[in-house]
């Protein structure tokens, strides 16, 4: 299992942002679409609503200026920008490139990762990787559109997606970072679980889903914390990727961290797959429910199927890390 090498060039969090389309479609919307009903929505997924509406481009050109806007930093300042993304909204170009012109951004890389709802996850560790090879900032946004391959009359699969953008600034440090480990898996041989063709809309076994994602998250969660050196007790807060309530609840029982101790939007937002959770982990930034030291688990898990996980100490503040910081404990 890979993790963080010792004295590789770390990053802080400095900023970060969210998006939402204005439209919303609740599930009482959808029992006029299918055959469904809200209680049975919210029992058997914990969602209420989600949001429908906007590209991906422009979701995560309003996510990306909230984060650059926090991290005060300009066009010039950003080295890259990753684009975590299962619904582009073109063949070609890459999305990252309308949003990198949108932004302004003048000297910049950009380009789109798709590791379906792992695809943040995965970014977050990819950005890590830039950093340790010399780039100063990158610009990580997850952003997805889910409504253009969702059928919402089908009632297998248009209970659950939505869209929306998360995004955060990534700074080099000269010290370790707030990186301690993570992990990136895929398991191909489920693929087909889960997954819509070009042009098509998504088409799923629910139960199987279901089943393997909550094995995947806490195998992959359990390899990011070996990585990192440290065990489920220490984890302040879990940022899990924001599919069904009832996974992310099985997925920690199994690995001993109370509910209480995840990020939960998904009730608002429903699964918008590669922004899950980076819109999870803004709501709770926001909400002040992480202090200096504390320790963050990132697990995503998708189609593919893929899953990633990330452990993270938390500072905002790229000053505290030196050779001797956090990350060296
Ligand atoms: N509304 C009302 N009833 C529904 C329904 C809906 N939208 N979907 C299924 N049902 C019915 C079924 O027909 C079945 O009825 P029956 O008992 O009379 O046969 C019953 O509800 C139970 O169906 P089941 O498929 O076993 O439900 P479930 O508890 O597995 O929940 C999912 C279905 C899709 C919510 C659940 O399997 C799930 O979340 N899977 C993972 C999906 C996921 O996360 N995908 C994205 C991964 S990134």
């Amino acid at each position: 299992m890979p993790s963080t090498p010792p004295g590789a060039r770390g990053a802080v969090i400095t900023g970060w942002g969210v998006a939402l389309p204005d439209k919303i479609l609740t599930n009482v919307d959808l029992e006029s679409m299918m055959d469904t009903d809200d209680e049975w929505i919210r029992d058997r997924t914990g969602i209420v609503q989600r949001h429908v509406g906007g590209t991906t481009a422009g979701l995560s050109t309003e996510a990306g200026r909230a984060a650059l806007d926090m991290a005060g930093v300009g066009p010039d300042d950003i080295d890259a920008l990753i684009l975590a993304t299962t619904t582009p909204d073109r063949a070609v170009p890459a999305s990252a490139s309308t949003v990198q012109d949108q932004l302004g951004l003048t000297s910049c890389g950009a380009f789109d990762l798709n590791a379906a709802c792992s695809g943040w996850v995965y970014a977050l560790v990819n950005a890590h990787g830039l950093i340790a090879m010399g780039a100063r900032r990158v610009l990580v946004i997850g952003t997805d559109t889910l409504d253009r391959i969702t059928d919402y009359h089908d009632r297998n699969t248009g209970i659950l997606f939505g869209n929306g953008s998360g995004a955060a600034v990534l700074e080099a440090v000269d010290g370790g970072g707030q990186l301690l480990g993570w992990d990136l898996d895929s398991l191909g041989e489920a693929e087909s679980a889960l997954y819509a063709e070009i042009g098509g809309v998504l088409q799923m076994e629910g139960r199987e889903v279901f089943r393997r994602a909550v094995r995947l998250m806490a195998d992959s969660a359990t390899n990011a914390l070996t990585s990192a050196g440290v065990s489920a007790d220490d984890i302040t807060l879990v940022v899990p990727h924001q599919a069904n309530i009832r996974i992310i609840s099985a997925s920690l029982d199994r690995l001993g961290i109370p509910l209480e101790r995840a990020s939960i939007v998904l009730d608002r937002t429903g699964n918008t797959s590669s922004a899950s959770v980076p819109l999870a982990l803004a709501e709770a930034l926001d909400e002040g429910r992480v202090s200096d030291g504390d320790l963050i688990l990132f697990v995503g898990f998708g189609a593919g199927m893929s899953a990633a996980s990330a452990v993270v100490r938390w500072s905002p503040n790229a000053a505290e890390f030196t050779d001797d910081g956090a990350n060296d404990e």
